[in-house]
This record gives C-alpha cells, sequence and structure tokens, in this order.
C-alpha cells in the first residue's frame, strides 16, 4: 500500500537535537517502541545516524521500509532550484533511501548556496569566520523552490512535498501558484501558541498540520529559549486532568495534540518516555478539558527566528508579525 497523508502516522518521532553519537540506537529503539513516522531534516546533522537505525531495524525484521512513513526537509541555502534535487539526493544517501514520503521546505528562508564539501550541514551562519558572523539572504522566490520541489515528486523520489513555518499569507500564495499541492504544513503548535486560525485554514484547503515542539517550552530549556517557569506540564489544567485520568502531564499535553486533528511529533531520547509519548489512543480528553488546555494559550513562539536569528545570527529577519 502506498501511505498518504491520510495515513501518516499521528504520533511521529521527532529527531532534532539528537546527538549524533546516540543517534542511530534511539531510532532504532523508537521503531521498536512502535514509530512508523520519522521527522528528520539535514540541519539536525543526524541524518547518517539515522539512516543507520532505520536500515538496523529493517534488516532485523522490526519493520519494512514500505511501513515507515520518513519526512526529511530542505535546508535554505539548497532552496535555489538546481540545489533542491541533490539536497533530496543526499538526504536520501544519508537515510540509505531511495524515496521519501515527505520532503518539507524547511524555512520560508533562502540562504546562499554552501556547498556539501564546505560545510554539511551548513546551518545558519554563511562565514562562521567572519569578523562578525551573521546571516545572509538569497534573492530565490519561494515559487522556484516549490517548483523544483513538484520535479522531486514527477520523479518519484518523494512521494509528498510540503512547507513548515508558513504563515497564512504564504500558505494562500502557495496555493495559488502550485501544480502540486502541499501535503503538509509543519508549525510550532502546543497549549501555549494554538495556531487556531492557521490550523483551520490549513484544514479548508486539505492540507495535513503537524505540531512541532508539541510540548511546548521543555525543547527550548536548553537552548536558553525559554524559562522554566514556561513548562506548559505545571498548568493547573494539565495536572488536573492528568489526575483525573491517571496519566502523566505530557500524556495530557499530546493527547489535547491529537483531539484537536493535529499530527505531533515528540522528540526524545529516552525509552520509558518513547513509550509514554505513544501510548495517547486509550484516553479521551473531556470537552471542557480540551477548552481549558486550549484556553493556556498566549501566542509564546519558542521557534521564532525573529528573535533567535537576532540573538544568534547577528541577523534581523522575521518571519511572522
Ligand atoms: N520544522 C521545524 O522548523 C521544526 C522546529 C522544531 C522542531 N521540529 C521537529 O519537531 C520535533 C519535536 O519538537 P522538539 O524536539 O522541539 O520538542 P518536543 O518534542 O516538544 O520536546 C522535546 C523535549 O521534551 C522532553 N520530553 C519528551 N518527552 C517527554 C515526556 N514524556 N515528559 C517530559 N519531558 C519529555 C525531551 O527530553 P528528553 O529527550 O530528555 O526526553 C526534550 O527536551 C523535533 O524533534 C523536530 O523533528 C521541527
Amino acid at each position: 500500500m502506498s501511505l498518504t497523508h491520510t495515513h501518516m502516522h499521528k504520533v511521529g518521532f521527532g529527531l532534532w537535537k539528537i546527538d549524533p553519537k546516540d543517534c542511530a540506537q534511539v531510532v532504532y529503539d523508537a521503531i521498536k517502541a512502535g514509530y512508523r513516522h520519522l521527522d528528520s531534516a539535514c540541519d539536525y546533522g543526524n541524518e547518517k545516524q539515522v539512516g543507520e537505525g532505520i536500515a538496523r531495524a529493517i534488516a532485523d525484521g522490526l519493520v519494512t521500509r514500505e511501513e515507515l512513513w520518513i519526512t526529511s526537509k530542505l535546508w535554505n541555502t539548497f532552496h535555489a532550484k538546481e540545489h533542491v534535487e541533490p539536497a533530496l539526493q543526499r538526504t536520501l544517501n544519508d537515510l540509505q533511501l531511495d524515496y521519501l514520503d515527505l520532503y518539507l521546505i524547511h524555512f520560508p528562508i533562502a540562504q546562499p548556496y554552501v556547498d556539501f564539501d564546505v560545510r554539511y550541514p551548513p546551518e545558519w551562519i554563511t562565514d562562521p569566520d567572519a569578523d562578525t558572523p551573521c546571516m545572509e539572504l538569497a534573492p530565490v522566490p519561494l515559487s522556484e523552490t516549490w517548483q523544483a520541489m513538484e520535479a522531486l515528486v514527477n520523479k518519484s523520489l518523494v512521494k509528498e512535498i510540503g512547507v513548515c513555518n508558513y504563515n497564512s499569507g504564504l500558505l494562500n500564495d502557495l496555493m495559488a501558484y502550485s501544480t502540486i499541492k502541499p501535503s503538509s504544513l509543519q508549525i510550532e503548535s502546543h497549549p501555549y501558541l494554538t495556531q487556531e486560525r492557521l490550523i483551520r485554514l490549513a484544514n479548508h484547503y486539505n492540507i495535513q498540520v503537524t505540531a512541532f515542539s508539541p510540548l511546548g517550552a521543555l525543547s527550548y530549556l536548553e537552548l536558553d529559549m525559554a524559562g522554566a517557569s514556561e513548562s506548559v506540564l505545571e498548568q493547573p489544567a494539565v495536572k488536573a486532568a492528568a489526575s483525573r485520568l491517571g496519566r502523566t502531564p505530557a500524556q495530557v499535553v499530546l493527547r489535547w495534540g491529537v483531539q484537536r486533528g493535529t499530527a505531533i511529533i515528540p522528540k526524545t531520547t529516552k525509552k520509558a518516555r518513547m513509550a509514554e509519548n505513544l501510548a495517547l489512543f486509550d484516553f479521551e480528553l473531556n470537552e471542557d478539558e480540551m477548552q481549558q488546555i486550549s484556553a493556556l494559550n498566549s501566542n509564546r513562539r519558542f521557534n521564532d527566528p525573529g528573535d533567535f536569528c537576532e540573538a544568534a545570527f547577528n541577523t534581523f529577519y522575521p518571519i511572522y508579525d
């Protein structure tokens, strides 16, 4: 059977910030725990190790390639039309695959090309040895990048294509010029950033929304991009639902994500949490609990280029107003 976004497993496994030295084993353990949907990216710097984990799981008979849903993402420096297919080929080689289920534009941000031999992954800073290292931009329209993404579908190198970190304006524009429509939109979403209007718009276009950082602040503590007091797991509404249901606060927050119709891709390196984060389908939040958790929304965005590009790369480049 060919998987399509309607078959995409609603709980995937996130791979950002998994140390390459642990990553092959983490991926193997995640597949063993039951994950079938893996969320990878060139930028995570661990695709070779993700590929090793997948290859070992397939060789050991845990899973077949066809049972897996594998997503990866095109990095900012490969937006020009001539760089899109080579970037995908590099990802496929690293992952030891001959096709992806889904390829996403990682950010609506085009940067100058960096050759694989110079640096891979290229990351955000164009010349790390410069006196004031900064992020440069390249004049590549997103429509050019999308057309090159469409060519990958036509060559059967990827089954579906989509975008990340688009706002409603960019999504409307993409729907106007695309021949092959995006099947997925991946955006930050959790109880502090519910993104109701954008999700409603994506639903209108029949685009599956995947929520990244579904646990909110937790991913950003180690990067000093969130404070410990911002953990949604400490919220009374979350704790009360967890205690009524006999579940953990993390399970309540993740269940809220799937119950509202988004796919979620939580990341963990811990085996116990892999199982915990998948065990979301034998309980239900009631309407009151859903509403109380949604009411925690404060439009708090942890992953905001308008903030982190200036703080870390000396470049002001907002993409959200
Ligand atoms: N498209 C994009 O621009 C974009 C941006 C960000 C993320 N993503 C994708 O989305 C995935 C998920 O987002 P994320 O990694 O930022 O954040 P996340 O999955 O919401 O949170 C991960 C953090 O939560 C901890 N954690 C996981 N399960 C837990 C549990 N049951 N109880 C308590 N703590 C738990 C993890 O620690 P341990 O590992 O120690 O368990 C880690 O610190 C990423 O891995 C990546 O694949 C995409």
